[in-house]
């Protein structure tokens, strides 16, 4: 796909992230995405990290972790991969092809996530996804599998309302 058969690509679906896709080409997202990643203090070094993406939605994130050098990235979602519009999970493969990612995406709810159906991760995102859920103690269950390895790498979580809170500080 040449550059400008990607830009109509784009530009023709309304998107959640605004990713970098290259060649001048960011999709144009109604969230600021690049502006979190200074308030997740996401390592700027991945290499050999696995990394498990929540909730990615268009996936800007899980791309992220890969271009910081992420062994491997899972990225899951359920809703915002089976809706229609913004939310029909083609922005996410609109933007996998166009970065030639390597990033795994697998369709699951929060709620069935665990070291049987996904696997055990090194770094967990967990972004803008705990304020959607009716029992939030289920959905942080769901996501701390990071623990089972142990070993000394954060475990980010996050929501909106929080990014918010560090803006106004
Ligand atoms: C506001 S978006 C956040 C996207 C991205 N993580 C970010 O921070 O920019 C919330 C995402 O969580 C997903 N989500 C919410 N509840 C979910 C659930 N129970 N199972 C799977 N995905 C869920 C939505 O589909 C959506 O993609």
């Amino acid at each position: 796909m040449n550059t400008e058969q990607l830009s109509q690509k784009v530009f023709s679906r309304p998107w959640f992230h605004r990713i970098d896709l290259g060649g001048g080409i960011v999709t144009p997202g109604v969230d600021n995405s690049p502006s979190k990643l200074q308030h997740i203090h996401l390592p700027e070094d991945l290499t050999g990290k696995s990394v498990l993406d929540i909730g990615a939605y268009d996936g800007f994130f899980s791309f992220e972790a890969e271009r910081r050098g992420a062994r491997r990235v899972v990225a899951t979602d359920q809703y915002c991969w089976k809706l229609t519009g913004m939310g029909d999970g083609e922005g996410f493969k609109i933007a996998h092809d166009a970065l030639g990612s390597r990033v795994e995406a697998k369709l699951i709810p929060v709620e069935e996530i665990s070291p049987e159906t996904v696997g055990v991760f090194d770094v967990v995102l967990f972004l803008g996804v705990l304020y959607h859920a009716p029992d939030p103690l289920r959905y942080l269950r769901a996501a701390r599998w990071r623990f089972w390895r142990r070993i000394s790498t954060p475990w980010i979580t996050a929501d909106r309302r929080w990014f918010s809170t560090l803006g106004q500080r």
